[in-house]
């Protein structure tokens, strides 16, 4: 009904426009006089200190959180980091021992392929920490450990505030290991700990800018596909800017490192194609630019995405531009998501989609 939706049209609409909140609820318990505490997590300090690589597995958007934790982890604890898709890593045989971390990220915390992944790392010695949202789920009662990302019941299928509170929670696990690993520079710690916290607010910044965002919808939502492109953290967060799209507008997507591009896809751009170039990550701006203008030199309808930092070389070059507030590189991600979640609603919503409840597609995927 309409009062459940909080008087919104869709579950969806209302779960983007509660990610402050929900952030806020993940953040505000974990940080105290500027560190990083988690009262919810017993990590004995001599175990981190051995671990020697790390697994993050997971399905679907939750696996696009660990595309993006990856780099951040890598950066953070100087731990090899590894992403895996939960339905290969269950029968690839995997390199995993005692001084493996196995750490499962679920919304549902029922994904069978996940809840698989994660007893196979155990069986081989591994201890899983697991990133759930559904209090007590099946996930959560078979982990070593769990920490919630306390985002609220989340009922559309395709998720957006379980995806943000994912994220920042696992930033925070970067933080807090890396803090007892003694890996991150005191001063990166205070300006991460510090951007975090404002993190929702800037949010609530993106989510005031809908209408442009809806504008661009109106104006692409005919497209019959779209690429997006980025380098480092914008190719991972383009996974999941292309998975949202394609799941309720049913327009193909796909995702690609912008450096790939050359290497094959570059052959299906042709003059009106639309790429969503992702330039939010500033240490690589310039390379991810150069990249944006072979596509557009070839044709390419350019709708990018980049911080106030870059915007000036941005607007130079592209169709349109959507300007994101500044944070620290590494929580970029946390607001370039906003206007691409927002893009896929709308353009579904012109398309005339079910938006919360797509085709084929299914809120928790408890079979294999
Ligand atoms: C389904 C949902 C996705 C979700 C994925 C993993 O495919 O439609 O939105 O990302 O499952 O779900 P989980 O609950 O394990 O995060």
């Amino acid at each position: 009904s309409a009062a459940e939706k909080g008087g919104h049209p869709h579950f969806m609409f209302k779960e983007i426009l509660e990610q402050p909140e929900a952030l806020h609820k993940t953040i505000s318990p974990r940080i105290r006089d500027g560190r990083v505490v988690m009262d919810d997590l017993q990590l004995d300090p001599d175990y981190v200190k051995n671990i020697s690589r790390i697994f993050i597995i997971a399905c679907g958007s939750s696996y696009h959180v660990g595309m993006v934790a990856k780099y951040t982890f890598e950066r953070l604890l100087r731990r090899p980091t590894e992403v895996v898709l939960a339905s290969e890593f269950r029968y690839s045989d995997p390199l995993v021992d005692e001084t493996t971390l196995a750490i499962v990220i679920s919304q549902s915390g029922e994904t069978l392929d996940t809840m698989a992944a994660m007893r196979e790392a155990q069986r081989r010695g591994a201890k899983a920490l697991a990133v759930v949202n559904v209090i007590g789920s099946s996930i959560a009662r078979d982990a070593d450990h769990v920490i919630y990302t306390w985002a609220g019941p989340e009922i559309a299928v395709a998720t957006t505030k379980a995806y943000s509170t994912q994220l920042m929670l696992m930033n925070l696990l970067g933080l807090y290991m890396g803090d007892m690993l003694g890996t991150i520079d005191p001063q990166e710690y205070t300006d991460i700990v510090a951007a975090v916290e404002k993190i929702p607010a800037q949010m609530e910044s993106c989510l005031a800018d809908k209408a442009e965002i809806q504008y661009y919808a109106s104006r692409y939502f005919n497209h019959n596909s779209i690429f997006f492109i980025g380098r480092n953290l914008d190719y991972a967060l383009g996974m999941e800017g292309s998975l949202k799209l394609k799941e309720i507008s049913y327009i193909h997507s796909e995702a690609y490192a912008s450096g790939e591009l050359k290497h094959g896809t570059i052959s299906l751009i042709e003059p009106g194609t639309l790429v969503v170039a992702l330039g939010t990550y500033e240490p690589l701006f310039d390379k991810a630019m150069s990249n944006m203008v072979e596509v557009k030199s070839r044709g390419a309808e350019v709708l990018a995405l980049t911080t106030e930092l870059c915007r000036d070389k941005m607007e130079k070059n592209a169709d349109a531009t959507i300007c994101i507030p500044v944070t620290h590189p590494v929580l970029q991600p946390s607001l370039g998501i906003i206007p691409l979640q927002l893009f896929s609603y709308y353009v579904a919503l012109q398309r005339g989609c079910d938006i919360d409840k797509p085709r084929n597609l299914a809120k928790s995927v408890t079979v294999e």
